[in-house]
């Protein structure tokens, strides 16, 4: 449709080189909302006459109409049953070419009119990125809750914590599901943040230097419930940079949730033993019949390095791209929608991983009794209660600990005894700890009731912080819902408009 311009007509191969149909079955339905927009706007400043806008939206809603019942198909088969031709450049000639088809050259011709493919595209990825970036802020919402629910239930579960992989202090594992709920606010509120710049509209830039038809910007972003217009032409068909920025905040929720895979492929190993991942969520073995993979979440914790090489696929694109509309651009949406579906999948199958692990509160809770987990509980009890610096303690306890561990003996073998001989050998003081203080402090129920700092492990602090979080989530959830009505309220408007013309 485009080729006039040229005397020879380009093979096969290079047809299919430059199309990008493949990755544009992902824009069609918004394609045709934004032409149904920029038609209707076309129609209020006079380039269209009500009835050529009755016949250009007639022959798109049968498009949608069409497109819609075989939505759930594989990109080939809809490019296949709605009859795509190989030799299209992209999803916005086949759909021009398709009207043109229906209604006529000297009506069909008119609804590019003041519009270049260059706003189209950036108008389809930003239509098309606010729906996943929704969707994946939603399914973060629903993490949340999970993860919330289950810290609440588990808050007195005692574990180990660890630093260095290394037996650090003692917690539970609802305080460490509770940081995890922190973890993906954060990568939640990055949505947010990007979703004020995301959702803009380019529309009306035309190729890079506006129009000089009077078309009316503010009209097609109402009609498409924009909260705003990327108001120079240049900055809105040269920038991609939100779509770099969707690309990172997805890079960094996704070495959140590989972290978090990692901690439960690590935890459910048999030398732990801390959980167990459901059996719908796990694999098994060709070979060797007693294996139970938790092949999902190594899935989910290998996924963060396609958000990673797509970010950084995306990057180079852009770089030393001169600015103005570049051919370039095109390869951005695979790497795109591949970033932004294998997040929105991840998210999906850690739910329900989450959601039904067993948790082996005995084995984390003896792992925690037998570790050396307790002896910073010593260590500060020796400074509260008989006035030793806390070098001092220190020093007295790692003591302590090498000579235990060069006899082969556990913590519960310390005695106050070898407690207050070494006091005396190091640091010269005599101190009186009793063995009563001591089994009072190998108690990890005492050490977590202990934890009075802010943000501290124990119950109560978890009660505190589950209840501010509590608030907090449902602010959240009603903001990402809102932001869903209002788009589900103005396709919804749209439609009675498209109707009233129609019908
Ligand atoms: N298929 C192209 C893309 O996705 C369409 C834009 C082509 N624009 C142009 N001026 N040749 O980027």
């Amino acid at each position: 449709m485009y080729r006039s311009r040229l005397n020879d007509d380009a093979d096969d191969k290079t047809l299919s080189f430059l199309s990008s149909i493949l990755e544009d079955i992902e824009i069609i339905d918004v394609d045709i909302v934004g032409t149904e927009a920029h038609n209707i706007m076309l129609f209020e400043i006079g380039l269209l006459t009500k009835k050529e806008l009755k016949s250009v939206l007639t022959s798109l809603e049968n498009l949608r109409e069409k497109h819609e019942k075989l939505k759930d198909n594989d990109a080939h088969v809809i490019i296949s049953k709605l009859k795509i031709p190989k030799k299209c450049e992209d999803i916005h000639e086949f759909i021009e070419s398709k009207i043109i088809d229906d209604v006529g050259l000297s009506i069909g011709g008119k609804i590019h009119t003041g519009r270049s493919r260059n706003d189209q595209v950036l108008l389809c990825m930003t239509l098309k990125s606010r729906n996943l970036v929704n969707q994946i802020s939603t399914k973060i919402i629903e993490i949340l809750d999970v993860l919330y629910k289950l810290s609440d239930s588990n808050k007195n579960s005692i574990m180990t914590l660890y630093t260095h992989t290394q037996h650090a202090q003692i917690g539970t594992y609802g305080h460490y599901l509770l940081a995890y709920f922190d973890i993906f606010t954060r990568d939640l509120e990055r949505f947010n943040d990007l979703y004020k710049r995301l959702n803009i509209n380019p529309l009306g830039a035309a190729a890079i230097g506006g129009s000089s038809f009077d078309i009316n910007r503010e009209k097609t972003s109402s009609l498409l419930g924009f909260d705003g217009i990327v108001e120079n032409s240049i900055d809105a068909v040269s920038s991609r940079d939100v779509f770099l920025e969707i690309g990172s905040n997805i890079a960094i929720l996704m070495s959140n949730i590989s972290r978090l895979a990692e901690d439960i492929i690590l935890w459910s190993s048999s030398e732990f033993g801390f959980l167990e991942v459901s059996d719908s969520y796990s694999s098994t073995s060709s070979i060797m019949p007693q294996k139970k993979n938790p092949c999902t979440i190594e899935m989910i914790r290998g996924g963060s390095g396609i958000s990673y090489g797509e970010l950084i696929n995306m990057l180079t694109i852009v770089k030393g791209s001169y600015t103005g509309y570049n051919r370039d651009f095109q390869r951005i949406k695979p790497a795109l929608w591949k970033s932004l579906y294998n997040a929105s999948d991840s998210l999906s199958i850690l739910k329900g991983v989450l959601e039904n692990i067993r948790v082996n509160k005995d084995i984390m809770y003896n792992s925690a009794k037998n570790s050396f987990a307790l002896v910073l509980d010593i260590a500060e009890h020796l400074v509260k209660h008989h006035s030793l610096s806390f070098r001092e303690s220190h020093q007295i306890l790692g003591n302590v600990v090498h000579n235990l561990v060069s006899k082969e003996l556990k913590l519960k073998d310390i005695t106050s005894d070898i407690i207050n001989k070494t006091c005396k050998k190091l640091v010269n003081q005599n101190i009186n700890v009793t063995n009563k203080e001591i089994q009072f402090l190998l108690d990890p129920n005492n050490s977590l009731n202990n934890k009075i700092s802010l943000g501290s492990p124990s119950i109560k602090e978890v009660n505190r912080m589950l209840k501010i979080r509590c608030v907090l989530l449902k602010e959240h959830s009603n903001h990402i819902d809102a932001r869903i009505n209002q788009i589900f309220s103005v396709n919804d408007k749209l439609t009675k408009i498209i109707r009233s013309i129609i019908e």
